[in-house]
């Protein structure tokens, strides 16, 4: 590890993404598997569509738990949106499609990613509603049954869409990022780029977590 590198997620923020990650793709995959004849090939090498049932069925029940989890961690952070920076921000598109001079600072996380967060917390939950139903229509209306069939295609297509955006972010689209999920150390270049007043917030609240050093004193700057 380098000197001068600073925290920016703990363990327990790293394992219950991935293990949000996980599930939702193996759902994802497994689920497209079941969907279209011509990806039932997926189940092959675990025994045929009947185990990739299996497989779905038992992922969601990891799924529930990481999203609970999730949303209990980054609820206050990703998913409120705070007036007029957020709108700002948007309004200029976060600097990533046009040229911008300045960035409109916002929260931790920027409104595309309490976007992506807000995608699958609530289209997670439908998923979950939805599935369930799916799973046990005890003797609800044939209708509603059919409806939740509509919820649970429409709630694959928002998540798996933004997945990708999310992919492409989380790597190549903004260097620097994928460690904050991998080993939780980043560059201080990274933090004043991707989340400046959360950084100044740490800083003044002495909160930051430098490789190698002390842990900073309040309102100090950490040297
Ligand atoms: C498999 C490839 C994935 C990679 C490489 C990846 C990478 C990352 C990284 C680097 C961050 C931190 C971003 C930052 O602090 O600025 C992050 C945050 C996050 N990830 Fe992932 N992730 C992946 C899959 C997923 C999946 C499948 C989900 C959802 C089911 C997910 C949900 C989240 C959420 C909710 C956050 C926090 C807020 C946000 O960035 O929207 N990630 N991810």
């Amino acid at each position: 590890m380098r000197k001068g590198l600073i925290q920016a997620t703990d363990s327990f923020e790293r394992i219950v993404h991935w293990c949000l990650a996980a599930s939702c793709l193996v759902l994802c995959f497994s689920g497209l598997g079941i969907m279209f004849h011509s990806l039932n090939f997926l189940g092959e090498p675990f025994g045929g569509l009947k185990s990739l049932k299996y497989i779905h069925n038992f992922t969601a029940l990891f799924f529930i738990l990481s999203l609970v989890a999730a949303v209990r961690m980054w609820w206050k952070e990703a998913g409120i949106f705070v007036f007029p920076e957020d709108l700002d921000w948007i309004k200029s598109a976060g600097g990533y499609l046009w040229h911008v001079d300045k960035v409109p600072e916002v929260g931790k996380y920027n409104p595309g990613q309490k976007m992506f967060f807000l995608v699958v917390a609530l289209g997670g939950a439908a998923m979950v509603f939805s599935g369930l139903i799916m799973l046990f229509p005890l003797s609800m209306p044939a209708m509603l049954v059919r409806l939740m069939y509509l919820l649970h295609a429409a709630g694959f297509v928002a998540i798996f869409a933004f997945f990708f955006i999310h992919l492409y972010l989380g790597t190549v689209g903004s260097p620097g990022s994928l460690p904050a999920m991998m080993t939780g150390w980043v560059t201080r270049a990274w933090l004043k780029k991707q989340h400046p007043k959360w950084l100044h917030e740490m800083e003044e609240k002495g909160t930051l977590v430098v490789y190698g050093e002390e842990k900073s004193s309040p309102h100090g700057h950490g040297h």
